[in-house]
């Protein structure tokens, strides 16, 4: 059987063939260090893994769960946004519990678009965001990032045509794959531009916590006239070390989270109540556990920047995230991405799998046991570029 056409049109898995270099690296004996998923090593902190437990002897919560998270969890996430960025928001109306931030980011272009609406997505950027605009019927218009401005989109240079028929615009800060932040003066233009063509602001800030030398990255919700355009994904996934857990929530304009809703209620029953009990715990914790896994991150990325950089290598130097953005001599990021797993063990991902703009680029990702950094760190300096 042919799958749909909109499976069909899905762009090919961009790491497929890098995945096939890996596997032939191994066969040869090659010990491979994967730096190209941002997927944290970590454990869950122990608080959590117990809330968790204590949660499970609960049959009330092996039944299915609120469809939109449960009161409680909710409060918790309104809580600590308030506490964290100094914003209330109401959690009946303004916040929607998700089964990890990709999942809402996969469903916001069904809930808001129609066939042919244009979604405004970053490129580089995370890829979710133009393959569900494409499973929506939904037209994607690419804004490419560059490090000339900082990675932050030219939105002034979106043709009027295509602020006409669009419906949301995409920004990612602090930003996957270059590990970009963003200020309060581009959340106020951002804000402005959305507001002027009537657009939903849609703020992925699945990074927010993850930051360095105290730089801890704001709500685009601190900006007046926010509340009338956006919504904001929070995620515990990178903050708590907890991707596999799935659990997320967004925040904002209740006339997009009430269509988010009433759709994740035709498709899924919301988060596992076990997991929203750990994600109540997680967001109670306080700022200890974010701050001490900032302080890993900070280090393995002090030690990454300093072996590229004898290396010969120009790497960003990342005020926020777990990734390092590189520049790549000679501009063939998937050539050089190949030579890196043949000739050294060491799997990066090709910025061109993150859009056009990244070709050039790779991402290395700082989500491995600092011994296993050190050891990719010594394999790179034998690099002769
Ligand atoms: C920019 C960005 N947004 C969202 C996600 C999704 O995270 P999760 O679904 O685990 O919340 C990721 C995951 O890598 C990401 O990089």
């Amino acid at each position: 059987m042919r799958p749909a056409s909109r499976i069909e049109q899905l762009p090919a898995y961009l790491f497929a063939d890098l995945d096939r270099k890996r596997r032939a690296a191994e066969q040869r004996g090659l010990d491979v260090i994967s730096l190209s998923i941002g997927d944290p090593d970590l454990p869950t902190p122990e608080p959590i893994v117990e809330a968790a437990r204590a949660a499970l002897a609960d049959p009330s919560l092996h039944r299915y769960p609120d469809y939109a998270g449960s009161a409680r969890f909710r409060q918790a996430c309104a809580d600590w946004l308030e506490m964290r960025f100094g914003q209330r928001f109401d959690p009946q109306r303004e916040i929607l519990g998700l089964i990890g931030s990709k999942e809402g980011i996969a469903h916001l272009p069904l809930a808001v678009c129609n066939p042919g609406d244009v979604l405004l997505c970053p490129e580089p950027g995370y890829p979710v965001y133009a393959a569900a605009a494409q499973l929506a019927g939904a037209e994607v218009h690419a804004l490419a990032l560059r490090a000339e401005r900082g990675f932050l989109p030219d939105l002034d240079a979106v043709p009027a045509g295509i602020c006409g028929r669009a419906r949301a615009l995409w920004i990612n800060y602090p930003h996957n794959p270059t590990g970009a932040v963003a200020g309060l003066d581009f959340y106020a233009r951002a804000v402005d531009f959305c507001a002027r063509h009537e657009l939903v602001l849609c703020a992925d800030a699945a990074y927010s916590e993850i930051g360095f030398e105290g730089y801890r990255a704001s709500s685009v919700f601190e900006v007046p006239g926010a509340r009338e355009v956006a919504v904001e994904f929070h995620s515990m996934s990178k903050t708590f070390n907890m991707t596999g857990w799935r659990i997320a929530f967004v925040a904002g304009r209740p006339d997009v989270i009430a269509p988010l809703g009433a759709l994740k209620s035709n498709l899924d029953s919301g988060p596992f109540g076990v997991v929203q009990a750990a994600a109540v715990a997680a967001l109670e914790l306080g700022p200890g556990p974010r701050d001490a896994v900032c302080e890993v991150y900070q280090r393995r990325r002090d030690r990454l920047v300093e072996g590229l950089r004898a290396a010969g290598l120009a790497p960003s130097c990342p005020r926020a995230t777990f990734y390092v953005w590189v520049p790549v001599p000679g501009g063939d990021d998937v050539g050089f991405a190949a030579r890196l797993v043949e000739q050294l063990g060491v799997l990066v991902a090709p910025g061109s799998g993150f859009g056009p703009s990244g070709a050039g680029y790779v991402r290395f990702s700082l989500t491995v046991a600092d011994s296993r950094l050190d050891e990719a760190v010594e394999r790179l300096e034998k690099l002769a570029l």
